[in-house]
Order: C-alpha cells, then structure tokens, then sequence
C-alpha cells in the first residue's frame, strides 16, 4: 500500500500509514497543476490524504492524482477526505446543483473506489456521492478534551435538529447521562436565526456541530443561549473553515473555547488566533485502504 498526501495534509500521513510518499504536485507558470510520480505504483493499492477545502485547488489536486495513479496501473485508489467539502449540497432544489452527486461522478471518474472521511454533514451523503462512504466519528476525541477540560457537567447544545446525533454520539463517548438539547433553527433573508431550546440548560453549555464556515450559525446560537441566562459557552466543531471575520464574533460575544479539528488547513492557521486545535490523527491510525 502507498499513501500519498497532498500539500497540508503531511502530518496526518505519518499517523496513517507504513509506507509514505510526498506528492510533487507543481504549477506551470500559468497555473496549470502538474504532477511526476516519484515512485513505482503498478499493482499497488493507494490511499490519497487531502481535503475538499480550499475546494477549487484541493479537489483539482485529489482528481489529478487519483487520475495519474490510475493510469500507472494501481489496483485500488482510496481518498481519504478528512473534509468532504460539496457535502452541505445534498438535497436537490429546483434550480441548484447537487454539488455532493457531483463530486462523488468527479472522484469515481478518476478511478476513486472508496472514500474515507470525518463526520460526514448527513447521513444521506452515502447515495448522493454513488461510492462506499465510511466517515468516522470526532466523538471519542471530542470526549477526551471534555473530559480534560472539566467540562463533563456542562449541557451539551446542538445548533440545529440535524446536529443532535452527533451530539449524542459525543454525550455517549464522554459517559454524559444528563439528555442533550438542540436548537429550533430557521434561515431569515437576514440569515440563519435561532429560537426555542428543546432539552434542558444549565450555567454552562458546549455546542457541537460539524462546521464553523462564516461563524453565522454558532454566532446566533451563542446569543440565544446567553439571552437564556448561559454564562459560559465552549464551541467544538469538526471542520474549521474559519470562512472571513464574522466568526471572530464568537470572542466579541464571550465564548470561553473554540475548539476545532485538523481536517482542514485552515483550521491549523486559526489555531494562532487562539482556537484550539484537536487531532483526528487517532482517528485513522492504521487505516487500511479497502
Ligand atoms: C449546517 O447545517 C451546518 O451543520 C453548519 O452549522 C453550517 O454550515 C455552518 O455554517 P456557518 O458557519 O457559515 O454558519
């Protein structure tokens, strides 16, 4: 097996792998992505590190490579997608594209068999991509850090109804009994807006969700929880994608901890600014490719 990474992801590689290779991604001077293999491939199995994020330089890396691969005549490509990006576009609107069913025909087209990633957006992403899909659970690292933290007794919030199983998953691997609660959530022209709480609250509250892009929604939620009397508010999301400046509100409003994951690049920039930063690699030591 030969697992490559594509530039940023380096550091997970070591926890994933035996056998490692850089991949020697380069551009023409006009822009165009190129690529030389530095080592044979025939025969091999090969497992690809990277993420859909930033989503236009990523993808096009992942698919050249898993392409290249392909034609040097490797028995199976695995992607190991840390952040699968397109997933939020799964539902088909009139008039919109279904960006994950997209995806899933890109990755196939290239020779993609399998994909692996981290706390997918929804269950159903599975049948929109067409590709085994496994994503693997934050939980248990999640519950570490919560439990590191002395945060145990702290009511564990989701931002929306589409959040509470992963919530509970997190509940679950902390040993927290009390129930998990979960925000009404509705999008205004204005926005995203929050309003009744279902479940209980206490002083203290931790919201989990699976991405913090522009911060809107954990903004909103933040000021409905403290217009509820919550004094202090933890913030552990999965994908970091630190999108502009609006999500720098969350430190005007008073939240006390971010914390995020290195799925993406762009988390591992804000942990300079005082997000904290967890590792997935215990997630995917020792993954075998499929
Ligand atoms: C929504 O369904 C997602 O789980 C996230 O809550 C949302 O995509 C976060 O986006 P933003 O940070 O831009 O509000």
């Amino acid at each position: 097996m030969i697992t490559f990474a594509l530039p940023g992801f380096e550091p997970l590689l070591s926890a994933a792998v035996s056998v490692r290779s850089r991949l020697p991604i380069e551009r023409f001077p006009n822009g165009e992505l190129t690529l030389r293999l530095k080592s044979e491939v025939e025969g091999e199995s090969c497992v690809v590190i990277g993420s859909v994020a930033p989503p236009d330089e990523q993808l096009l890396a992942l698919l050249l490579t898993a392409d290249t691969l392909e034609r040097h005549g490797v028995t199976a490509i695995t992607a190991l997608l840390p952040y699968l990006g397109y997933a939020r576009q799964d539902k088909l609107k009139r008039g919109r594209s279904l960006g994950i069913a997209w995806l899933g025909r890109l990755l196939s087209s290239c020779g993609i068999g399998h994909v692996v990633t981290i706390d997918v957006h929804s269950p159903h992403v599975a049948g929109l991509l067409e590709l085994p899909l496994r994503s693997l659970s934050p939980a248990s690292v999640f519950a570490a850090e919560l439990n590191e933290a002395e945060l145990l007794d702290a009511a564990l919030v989701a931002p929306d109804e589409g959040a509470l199983q992963r919530c509970q998953s997190v509940a679950e691997a902390a040993g927290i009994e009390a129930p998990v609660s979960y925000l009404r959530k509705r999008r205004t022209s204005a926005g995203v807006a929050h309003g009744e709480v279902v479940g209980p609250l206490n002083a203290r509250a931790v919201i989990v969700d699976d991405i913090l892009d522009t911060g809107q929604t954990l903004v909103s939620c933040c000021r409905e929880l403290q217009r509820r009397g919550v004094e202090d508010i933890t913030v552990m999301v999965t994908h970091g994608l630190f999108t502009g400046e609006a999500w720098k509100k969350l430190r005007t409003l008073g939240v006390s901890r971010i914390y995020t994951t290195d799925t993406v690049p762009s988390a591992t920039r804000a942990a300079s600014e005082g997000v904290r930063l967890l590792s997935v690699r215990p997630l995917i030591e020792g993954l075998q490719p499929v």
